[in-house]
């Protein structure tokens, strides 16, 4: 687990301490010391600490900058997506199971759809809320049909009645070439061993599969073996592949 939760000044202390509650810890003031993970609340909101991450700025999630950056930069990504959800009249109502770095989710969200994201980790799930917060002063229209829940998705197999998608992204397996990709997935890594959390894609995908939906969307990387054989339809990029479930 993380071994200190910081405050970087007093007037900070009270939420920071609302905060590390949720982790069951305490905030503490400074000298901030960088030879162990941690946690930091301050002027840029809350930011996670790894020393063994090759970024050495505190790992901080920003939507702010998003609406022109991360959707110019996924526009390929957004295609296939796209063609994965299909056509719809209405708003779809999806469930992603696999929040991360909400990258997906804000393109749902950009579409017009409604999107319920679970994260599993307690640690990205705080650094989620924070930043969602943060925007929701400047994007609050984006966000407005947002929730974040904390959570194993394959404990919300019961209450999943409500939607028309779910969407499954786990992590990739690690690769020599692309498993430290981009600092932010790095970053990702390192909360999940902090936190000591493993998956085991193909048993989720297993109980995942069993939510009444009219479909179920699964990100794989394009040359990995889909977790069930009986695809309705795929959708291939250079990279990553969506199989679709109906
Ligand atoms: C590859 S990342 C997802 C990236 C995300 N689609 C995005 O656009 O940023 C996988 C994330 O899903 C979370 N996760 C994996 N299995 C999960 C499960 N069964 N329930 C909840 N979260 C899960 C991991 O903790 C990790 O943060």
């Amino acid at each position: 687990m993380v071994t200190k939760f910081f405050y970087t000044s007093e007037i900070y202390k009270d939420k920071a301490q609302d905060i590390a509650n949720f982790l069951g810890m305490s905030a503490c003031s400074g000298p901030i010391k960088n030879d162990r993970a941690h946690l930091v609340f301050g002027e840029s909101g809350l930011s996670f600490f790894h020393p063994e991450a090759r970024a050495k700025n505190p790992f901080n999630l920003d939507f702010q900058t998003g609406s022109s950056g991360w959707r110019l930069k996924r526009a390929d990504h957004e295609k296939l997506i796209k063609k994965a959800l299909g056509k719809s009249d209405k708003p779809l109502k999806i469930l992603d199971c696999t929040a991360g770095l909400i990258q997906d989710s804000l393109l749902f969200l950009t579409l017009g759809h409604h999107v319920t994201a679970i994260e599993q980790s307690k640690i990205l799930f705080l650094l989620l809320q924070d930043a969602v917060n943060r925007s929701k002063e400047t994007h609050n229209e984006l966000f407005k049909n947002f929730s974040l829940i904390h959570g194993n998705a394959c404990s919300f197999v019961q209450n999943a009645d409500d939607f028309d998608v779910i969407y499954y992204d786990p992590m990739y397996p690690p690769s020599k070439k692309s498993a430290l990709g981009s600092g932010q997935l790095e970053y990702l890594s390192k909360i999940l061993e902090v936190e000591q959390i493993s998956n085991e894609p193909q048993m989720d995908f297993e109980v995942l599969q069993l939510m009444p939906v009219n479909k179920m969307i699964v990100k794989r990387p394009i040359k990995a073996e889909p977790f069930n054989p009986s695809i309705n339809y795929q959708v291939s990029g250079k990279t990553t592949r969506f199989d679709v479930y109906i």
